[in-house]
C-alpha cells in the first residue's frame, strides 16, 4: 500500500514539474490536471479558440493535454508574429503522431532550417518547370476537366453527390505533376486510396487528442486505422519511386519523382552537405498529395454548396461568363481579368469555409512578444479562422459578399486580412497551383452547369464536419447542363 501511494507521489510531483506553466506566458482559461482544457474545446476548437479571445485577449495560452500552446487570434496579431518575427514563429511542433507515427520530414511537419528550406525551393522550382502558373499545365488541367464535366453530364441533371469525383479529378493535378498518372473516376484501388486519405484527414484535427497525450498512441488498440492507413500510402509512393526508378531515363524528365532522383544523383556526385533521400522524397510526395488533394478539393465542395444555396450569386457569374467567354471553349487563365465577380467569389468562399482554420507552428527561439516570453518550442496556433472573421478587418464578416473583394473600379482588390493559404515563412507550398486550380475547375463547372438543391430535398448545411480541415457533410446536387 505504502509503495503505491509512493508511486502515485512520484508520478504526481513529476506531472506537476513537468506542467508547470512557462513564468513568461500570456495568461489564458484554467485548465484541470493533465487534460488542461482539452475536452473544453468542442466540436469546433476554431470557433472556441476564436470566442475565448474575448476574454483573454488575442494572444492568450492554454493548456491542452500534457503541454502549453499560444493561441494567436485577429489579423494584426497574426501578421505581428508570423511576418514581422516571421522566423521565431516558422518552427512545426512535433505532435504525438508525427513523431510516432509519420515521422518529421516532408514539407508540412519539417524543422525549420536548411533542409526544409533546400526542399522547398526545390519544390518551387520543380512545380514551376511543370507549368505551374503557366500554359503547358493549363492544358493539362483542362483534359482533366473535360473527363469531369462528361462524367457529370451524364447524371442528365439527377441528384448527385459529386465528391468523389472533384476529389479523384483534383487529385489527378497532382498525381501528374507528382509521378505522371491519371487515374479513371471508375478505378476502385485508387478510389480507396483517397477514401483513407480523407478518413485520416479526419481523425487528425488540429486539436486531436492523441497530439496532446501521446502516451495513447503507444498503446496497441489505439488509432489502429490512423497506423495502418499511413502503412497503406507509405506502400503506395513507394512502389511509385521504384517504378521510376528501374525506368528512369536522365534526358527525359517525366515528373516530380524523376527530378528528385536526378537531384539525388547530382548531390551524392558532388557530396553534398544536404543530402536528399528516398525516405524525403516519400515524405515530399506524400505531402504534396496529401495536403494538394484535400484542400482543393473541399475548397470547391464549398464553392457549389454556396452557388446552391446563394442561386442570385450563381447567376450574376453565369452572366458574366456569357458575357466574357462564352459557351464554345473553356475559360482558360487569361480570362481572369475579365472575370472579377467569379474570382471574388472564389475568395469569398474561402474566407468563409475557412479549409485550413488553424495551422500548427511552434517558436523556433525564445521569444518576446506583447509583454511575453514564449520559451522555444511552444506550439502556436495561427488561427485563419479569427483573421477571416475579424470584424475590425471585415465588415459583417458572416455575410457571404463576394463585392467585399470588389474596388470602386470594378476591380478585384486584394484584402490583407485573407490568408487561406496561411501568412509567413510557411506560407502554403501550393498556393499558386491551388489559385489556377480553383479557378479553372470552379469556372468551367459554372460555365458548363447551372446547380440546383434536389427538388424536395433537404437544404444542405453550410455547417463544417471538424477534422484538419473543415469539409462539408456529404450533400446532392442537381448540375443542370446550360
Ligand atoms: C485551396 C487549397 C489550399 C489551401 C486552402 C491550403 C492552405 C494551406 C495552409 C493554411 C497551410 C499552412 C500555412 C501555415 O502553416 O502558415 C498550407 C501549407 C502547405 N500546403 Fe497548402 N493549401 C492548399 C492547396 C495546396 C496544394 C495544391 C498543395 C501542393 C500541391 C499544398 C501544399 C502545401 C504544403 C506542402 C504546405 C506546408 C508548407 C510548409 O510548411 O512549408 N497546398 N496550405
Amino acid at each position: 500500500m505504502l509503495q503505491i501511494i509512493l508511486i502515485l507521489a512520484i508520478a504526481a510531483v513529476t506531472f506537476y514539474l513537468l506542467l508547470r506553466k512557462p513564468p513568461g506566458l500570456p495568461h489564458g482559461p484554467p485548465g484541470w490536471p493533465i487534460i488542461g482544457s482539452l475536452f473544453n474545446l468542442g466540436t469546433e476548437s476554431h470557433v472556441t479558440l476564436t470566442n475565448l479571445a474575448s476574454t483573454y485577449g488575442n494572444v492568450y495560452s492554454i493548456q491542452l493535454g500534457l503541454q502549453y500552446c499560444v493561441v494567436l487570434c485577429g489579423y494584426d496579431v497574426i501578421k505581428e508574429a508570423f511576418v514581422q518575427k516571421g522566423e521565431h514563429f516558422a518552427g512545426r511542433p512535433s505532435p504525438g503522431m508525427i513523431t510516432k507515427v509519420l515521422k518529421k520530414a516532408g514539407y508540412i511537419f519539417q524543422d525549420y532550417g536548411p533542409v526544409w528550406k533546400e526542399q522547398r525551393k526545390f519544390a518551387l522550382s520543380a512545380f514551376r518547370s511543370f507549368g505551374v502558373g503557366k500554359k503547358s499545365l493549363e492544358a493539362k488541367i483542362h483534359m482533366e476537366i473535360d473527363h469531369l464535366v462528361d462524367y457529370i453530364a451524364k447524371e442528365n441533371g439527377h441528384p448527385l453527390d459529386v465528391s468523389h469525383v472533384i476529389n479523384n479529378a483534383a487529385s489527378n493535378i497532382i498525381c501528374s505533376i507528382s509521378f505522371g498518372t491519371r487515374y479513371e473516376y471508375s478505378d476502385e484501388v485508387f478510389h480507396y486510396l483517397l477514401h483513407i486519405i480523407n478518413e485520416q484527414f479526419r481523425i487528425d484535427s488540429g486539436t486531436f487528442v492523441g497530439n496532446f497525450l501521446p502516451f495513447l498512441i503507444d498503446l496497441p488498440f489505439m488509432y489502429r486505422e490512423y497506423k495502418q492507413i499511413n502503412a497503406e500510402i507509405h506502400k503506395f509512393i513507394f512502389g511509385k519511386i521504384e517504378e521510376h526508378r528501374a525506368t528512369f531515363d536522365p534526358d527525359n524528365m517525366r515528373d516530380f519523382i524523376d527530378m528528385y532522383l536526378s537531384e539525388m544523383e547530382r548531390q551524392h556526385r558532388m557530396d553534398a552537405k544536404i543530402k536528399f533521400t528516398d525516405f524525403l522524397l516519400y515524405r515530399s510526395i506524400r505531402d504534396l498529395f496529401v495536403a494538394g488533394t484535400e484542400t482543393t478539393t473541399t475548397t470547391l465542395l464549398w464553392g457549389l454548396l454556396y452557388m446552391v444555396t446563394y442561386p442570385d450569386i450563381q447567376k450574376k457569374i453565369h452572366a458574366e461568363l456569357d458575357d466574357n467567354v462564352g459557351h464554345d471553349r473553356l475559360p482558360c487563365l487569361e480570362d481572369k481579368r475579365k472575370l472579377p465577380y467569379l474570382e471574388a467569389t472564389i475568395m469569398e468562399i474561402q474566407r468563409m469555409a475557412n479549409v485550413a482554420a488553424l495551422s500548427r507552428h511552434c517558436t523556433t527561439r525564445d521569444t518576446e512578444f506583447h509583454d511575453y516570453v514564449i520559451p522555444q518550442g511552444t506550439l502556436v496556433y495561427l488561427n485563419i479562422w479569427s483573421a477571416h472573421f475579424d470584424q475590425k478587418h471585415w465588415k459583417e464578416p458572416y455575410k457571404f459578399q463576394p463585392e467585399r473583394f470588389i474596388g470602386d473600379d470594378g476591380k478585384v482588390v486584394k484584402q490583407d486580412a485573407f490568408i487561406p493559404f496561411g501568412t509567413g515563412r510557411r506560407i502554403c507550398l501550393g498556393e499558386q497551383l491551388a489559385k489556377m486550380e480553383l479557378f479553372l475547375f470552379f469556372s468551367a463547372l459554372l460555365q458548363q452547369f447551372k446547380f440546383t438543391i434536389p427538388e424536395g430535398g433537404p437544404t444542405p448545411s453550410l455547417k463544417a464536419r471538424v477534422g484538419i480541415t473543415l469539409t462539408p457533410h456529404p450533400f446532392n446536387i442537381c448540375a443542370i447542363r446550360r
